[in-house]
């Protein structure tokens, strides 16, 4: 407790007073196992899939929060908060270019279990498509930190309608967030040449990720999107090339007039 006071009284220090060289030392005396980055806070490092495997199995056998919390920070581990610690991306200088998103759930973020929380980092390249799909155990807030994406969920409103189920859809960009209903089909979509990056947030620790592409793609068996592309959960202008014909008309058009005026090439 002392030792966590005098490093939050140190971290207060540096913050308040940038004059004083004092307030910089690292706290040296209360960090004794772990590595430690220049300024006195342990450094993180990823778990290995048997370390999370092992972290899951004792927090699911720990009842009480109390129980949680000394199998997550045991005695004399430093300090340190690296179960509760997550890098989406390995080397942060090269962010992915095409498009991908990484989650931090449960699977990958053990200390998470007992709390109603996932995360998820998305990389989504000009004129690409992370395609529809629906999280069946949690509702998303996905908010874009680069760029500029389009973002669109359908309705529920069943049975009030006739023809197409009704879509709403929000341009966003410059740190604007929207939500996303659980168990809602939704997609976004990078309009721009430049590169988008969001960062989400999810009220369920297994939030799940449910791919309608099959479905909303094609009517056709969905082996045709898994031969071509292994289920992508991203589409760029040169990916939907190869499924030019199985997808919905508006997102081809909508990716082929993004491609055009990117001067990406595509086929068409
Ligand atoms: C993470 O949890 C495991 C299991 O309790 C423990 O052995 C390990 O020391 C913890 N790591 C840190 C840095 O606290
Ligand atoms: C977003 O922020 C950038 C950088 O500050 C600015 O140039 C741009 O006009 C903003 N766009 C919108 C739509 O507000």
């Amino acid at each position: 407790m002392n030792s966590l006071l005098s490093t939050a009284l140190m971290a207060l220090l540096a913050i308040t007073s940038t004059a004083s060289p004092v307030a910089s030392k690292p706290s040296s005396s209360t960090i004794s196992t772990s590595t430690t980055s220049s300024s006195g806070a342990p450094t993180y490092t990823p778990l290995t899939p048997a370390q999370i495997k092992s972290l899951q199995t004792q927090l699911l056998l720990a009842p009480s929060y109390k129980d949680k919390e000394q199998v997550l920070f045991p005695p004399n581990n430093g300090g340190s908060a690296n179960n509760v610690t997550f890098q989406f991306v390995n080397n942060p200088g090269t962010s992915p270019q095409d498009g991908s998103v990484i989650v931090g759930s449960l699977d990958s973020i053990p200390g998470l279990i007992g709390t109603n929380v996932a995360a998820a980092i998305g990389f989504i390249g000009p004129c690409g498509l992370n395609v529809p799909h629906l999280h069946p155990r949690g509702n998303e807030f996905l908010t874009v930190v680069q760029g500029t994406l389009i973002g669109a969920f359908l309705l529920e409103l069943d049975g009030q309608f006739n023809g197409d189920i009704p879509q709403v859809a929000m341009t966003l960009t410059n740190y604007t967030g929207m939500l996303f209903p659980q168990g809602h089909t939704h997609w976004q979509f990078n309009p721009t040449c430049e590169q988008a990056v969001f960062s989400a947030a999810f009220d369920s620790n297994d939030e799940g990720r449910f791919q309608v592409a099959q479905t909303f793609f094609s009517s056709r068996p969905d082996n045709v999107l898994t031969a071509s592309l292994g289920n992508p959960t991203f589409l760029g202008p040169a990916q939907l090339d190869q499924l030019r014909g199985i997808i919905p008309a508006p997102f081809v058009v909508m990716v082929d007039s993004c491609a055009k005026a990117c001067g990406i090439s595509t086929s068409s």
